[in-house]
């Protein structure tokens, strides 16, 4: 959507850091977009990019079904950047030697810069830690290249063709665990592609207003709002650009954290320029609900039931206008993987139905990541609360309610939740956690209150910390506050006299217990 003069192609290999290297070529304010190694060369030529980085990947060079890439990318005269599995595919393309040692080189390692003067490493000193991971190392550089770097187990950890810009490093300058790793990519993306760093979150919001209301004109558009990040920022976005001529919809299915739902209403009715139209479906949802107790079917009846009241209220509100949607970059990267066993169903991306007709679908941060969303966010007055909000899944307290669904028992989770999260807020750990939440196990035990004996709810609390959600660790909460949190809960809410502690990683568990 927003016109971008820089760009930097992350040409995607298969390997587990490729939106890492995207995040950190942006983190110097440089564009960068990822695409895989199946792309056409005659797409790349288009798009008149000022550098070309080839990521690692799992693969050998030499084995028949590993990626590779038409030669002809090296002679465009785009500089070119290889890491890791990258640098080992331009020594294969240029005729040089790829062989496997006979131990991986894995953690940290130091390297000697043979060439200091080298552009890749200028403000790096000679010796200095970097991040190895690979078996296959380069024995034998292609000819045009020099070695610039080496450690005690890889001849090559460095390379450079400085005739035609083509740069290569064995080690991951993206992971933070190498020292220079960040000096290194700046180093690539200013010295060697002669980027200007115009990626700047201010200049998007600009940008983007200006060309959102070169689309929309006097039409109207209509937007899904969930009360998530990534929604919440598209809403501010675009009720900077068009004002009321907004239309936010908000469903809510009665299965939010406490006073969520009027916190949204608030925010958005209060400090944005839009229409605001709350749907409140929480009996509906419940008596769809009702009797059942299979994790993935109380999903699909929450999705679907979802987007029939969605789609019914967004086809009254604007049909024939815009429809727009908080979709981000992540959601639309194609990923080189394969596919993976379908552990939970979650939903990205809106699919529109058929019966539906909009003058076109505006996805105003689809070119961001979601950092860069709570920034843009955060520049736009969206409170602090509602921008680094934690992740909640899209069934909401449908998938933390074990078995039946029922309002008392979503009343009594969201009473200790709300009790978990000012606990959590007060005692000024929240930002040591990922995300953290109450669970409602459907589990009645016996305990004693006063002289009484009671046989009421368990809740359980999970917290976890991870970078990327596919992994994750419970969360070293501190006695003390576990023990207040405990306390408050069984005194303060109704049916519940028992609280324990969730301490599975995942995997074997998942963070949500359906
Ligand atoms: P799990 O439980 O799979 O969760 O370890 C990983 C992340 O995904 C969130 N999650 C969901 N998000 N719909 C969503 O939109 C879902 O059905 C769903 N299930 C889990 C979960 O909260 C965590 O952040």
């Amino acid at each position: 959507m927003v016109n971008i003069n820089e760009k930097i192609l992350v040409l995607d290999f298969g390997g587990q850091y490729n939106q890492l290297i995207a995040r950190r070529v942006r983190d110097h304010n440089v564009y960068a977009e990822i695409k895989q190694y199946t792309v056409d060369i005659e797409e790349i030529k288009k798009e008149n990019y000022k550098g070309i980085i080839f990521t690692g990947g799992p693969n050998s060079v030499y084995d028949m079904s590993s990626p590779h890439y038409s030669k002809e990318i090296l002679d465009l005269g785009i500089p070119v950047l290889g890491i890791c599995y990258g640098c080992q595919l331009i020594t294969y393309m240029c005729d040089g030697k790829v062989e496997n040692a006979e131990k991986s080189e894995y953690g940290k390692i130091k390297i000697n810069v043979k060439k200091p003067e080298s552009k890749l490493f200028k403000d790096v000193p000679t010796e200095n830690i970097v991040w190895m991971s690979h078996t296959d190392y380069i024995s034998e550089a292609p000819k045009g290249f020099e070695v610039t770097a080496f450690s005690d187990d890889c001849p090559c950890a460095a390379m450079e063709n400085v005739e035609k810009n083509i740069y290569a490093v064995q080690f991951h300058p993206e992971v933070t665990h190498s020292q220079y790793g960040k000096t290194i990519l700046k180093n690539f993306l200013y010295d060697v592609c002669r980027c200007t760093g115009e990626w700047q979150m201010d200049s998007f919001i600009e940008d983007t207003v200006k060309s959102l209301r070169e689309i929309i004109g006097d039409k109207k558009v209509v937007l899904g709002l969930s009360g998530g990040v990534d929604s919440s920022v598209a809403a501010a976005l675009l009720s900077k650009a068009v004002g009321n001529q907004l239309t936010c919809v908000f469903v809510d299915q009665g299965l939010m954290r406490k006073n969520e739902g009027d916190f949204v209403e608030e925010t958005f009715t209060k400090l944005f320029d839009m229409k605001f139209v709350r749907v409140n479906c929480g009996e509906e949802f419940i008596s769809k609900l009702k009797g059942i107790v299979d994790p993935e079917q109380k999903r699909k009846i929450i999705g679907s039931e979802f987007y029939k009241v969605f789609w019914a209220k967004i086809k009254e509100e604007a049909e024939g206008g815009f429809f727009a949607q908080g979709t981000i970059y992540p959601d639309c990267i194609e990923s080189g993987k394969g596919n993976a066993d379908t552990i939970k169903t979650h939903h990205n991306k809106v699919k529109m139905p058929d019966d539906i007709k909009f003058d076109g679908v505006i996805e105003p941060l689809n070119e961001l990541f979601k950092d860069e969303v709570r920034v843009v966010g955060e520049k736009l007055g969206i409170p602090k609360e509602l921008v680094w909000r934690q992740p909640f899944p899209g069934p909401g307290l449908g998938v933390r309610i074990i078995g039946e669904i029922t309002e008392e028992k979503i009343k009594v989770l969201q009473e200790a939740d709300f009790v978990f999260r000012d606990e959590i807020k007060k005692s000024g750990i929240s930002g040591d956690l990922s995300q953290f939440f109450c669970v409602l196990p459907n589990v009645r035990t016996v305990g004693v209150m006063g002289d009484h004996r009671t046989y009421d709810h368990l809740i359980a609390i999970r917290a976890v910390t991870t970078d990327d959600f596919m992994t994750a660790d419970f969360a070293r909460i501190p006695y003390d506050i576990l023990a207040r949190v405990s306390n408050r809960i069984v005194n303060e809410v109704q049916h519940v006299n028992r609280v324990v502690y969730d301490i599975t990683s995942k995997p074997p568990g998942t963070i949500e217990w359906e």
